[in-house]
């Protein structure tokens, strides 16, 4: 988490006020559910204890002002900002398409300055793009007094990433989780419907594992994209051959798609596949770690990794090799990739005495055989977005 003295001491400095306000939401990791979400079915996932911060207050100026640390760039928006794209593909792409969405509600944005900081791992696959969004959004909501609960910030920011600022037709798991995360408990999410189950994690659960792979998920936006059009084609296809009018693959029955498969593109067929059975595997996960079966908990983690790398075919080398080690040491439950796939990172559940192992020998034995750092990080299920009030505005201020 970013150290909240540090930030309000950055933006004392950059600015030469106080901030006003301070807000953070975190990062995520995906427990199992993976490539459901816009397919309207299920997703368990929770958020780490690693966050984006945005120190920030309003100002007289004619200009948004922003400071990125770990990127040592400031951005200067007019206020007259009218949703253009200046810096596609950067940091603050992601803010701009915040901005844009709050204007294309109506709202009238205040001029600001802003120091944002974060220590969610970049491009690990660990969603630090959606708390850049979704911290952006708290703190404009809280600026313009627009009292949007979690749900709503969280459609407002996938907006802003599906919008022509960022442009990826991302679901909505990673938003919501980061929106609305409760300390200890992981999420289970219908993404048809919206229904949040929050699940207890118990005092003695075993840890949650992040592997880093540090394989930067490269292609990912172009290949994300042509699995949401693989299922879209599947979808329209099972619903001539059921002669049903399902409104997602999630709907489709798995017995239904068997029968049908044969006369389905047989690639078609295999995303259809993981789409429809990965449901299944999160209900029963989300049983499981309530029972504290985690066994069975984990052989659901690798039976979610061998649908994504064998149906879904967004694993990789990397990640693949993660998994089978991964099994290999004593207390590990299960470990599969996790989040969009092509690099990025993995998720087991292990216990404490499994974590020296996973970080040493296996992490030198990985970078033998890739030439690159495994890194190896716990969490635990952490809190949501949060906006706290630093100090009231005065008249030298706005
Ligand atoms: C990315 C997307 C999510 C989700 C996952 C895969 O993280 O942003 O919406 O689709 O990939 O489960």
């Amino acid at each position: 988490m970013i150290d909240e003295r540090t930030i309000l001491r950055t933006y004392r400095k950059r600015f030469g006020h106080e901030a006003q306000l301070l807000a953070r939401a975190p990062g995520r990791v995906n427990l199992i559910g993976e490539h459901t979400d816009y397919n309207g079915g299920f997703v368990l996932p929770i958020a780490i204890d690693r966050d984006v911060a945005i120190a920030a207050a309003e100002t007289r100026e004619s200009t948004v002002r922003i400071y990125s640390v770990q990127f040592d760039e400031t951005v200067e928006i007019p206020l007259s900002y009218e949703g253009v794209v200046p810096l596609p593909g950067t940091w603050a792409s992601y803010v701009l398409g915040v901005m844009r969405e709050f204007q294309l509600r109506g709202y009238t944005l205040p001029s600001l300055t802003a120091v944002i900081d974060g220590d969610v791992p970049l491009g690990a696959g660990l969603s630090s793009s959606a708390a850049l969004e979704v911290a952006t959004a708290a703190l404009l909501d809280a600026m313009v007094a627009a009292g949007m609960d979690g749900r709503t910030l969280a459609l407002l920011a996938q907006d802003a990433e599906n919008g022509p600022c960022v442009g990826m037709q991302c679901g909505i798991m990673d938003q919501f989780i980061s929106a609305n995360a409760r300390i200890g408990r992981a999420l289970q999410l219908d993404c048809h419907s919206l229904q949040a189950d929050y699940i207890r994690f118990a005092e003695d659960a075993p840890t949650v594992v992040i592997l880093d792979s540090g394989r930067q998920r490269g292609l990912v936006d172009s290949e994300y994209n042509q699995r949401r059009a693989e299922c879209t084609v599947a979808l329209s296809a099972l619903r001539t051959a059921g002669g049903e009018d399902f409104p997602t693959l999630r709907h489709v029955p798995a017995d239904m798609l068997e029968r049908h498969a044969s006369s389905l593109d047989p690639i078609v067929a295999r995303r259809a596949r993981h789409a429809i059975t990965e449901n299944g595997r999160v209900h029963d996960f989300a049983d499981a770690i309530q029972e504290g079966d985690w066994t069975r908990a984990g052989r659901r983690l690798l039976q979610s990794h061998a649908s994504l790398r064998d149906d879904y075919q967004v694993s990789c080398p990397e990640l693949d090799w993660i998994v089978e080690h991964a099994m290999q040491i004593d207390g590990v439950h299960g470990c599969r990739m996790t989040g969009a796939g092509f690099g990025g990172s993995a998720v087991a559940l292990a216990e404490e005495r499994a974590i020296p192992a996973l970080s040493g020998t296996m992490a030198d034995r990985y970078a033998a055989e890739f030439g690159r750092a495994l890194t190896v990080y716990t969490t635990h299920p952490a809190p949501g977005a949060h906006v706290s009030v630093i100090a009231t505005p005065t008249p030298e201020m706005v």
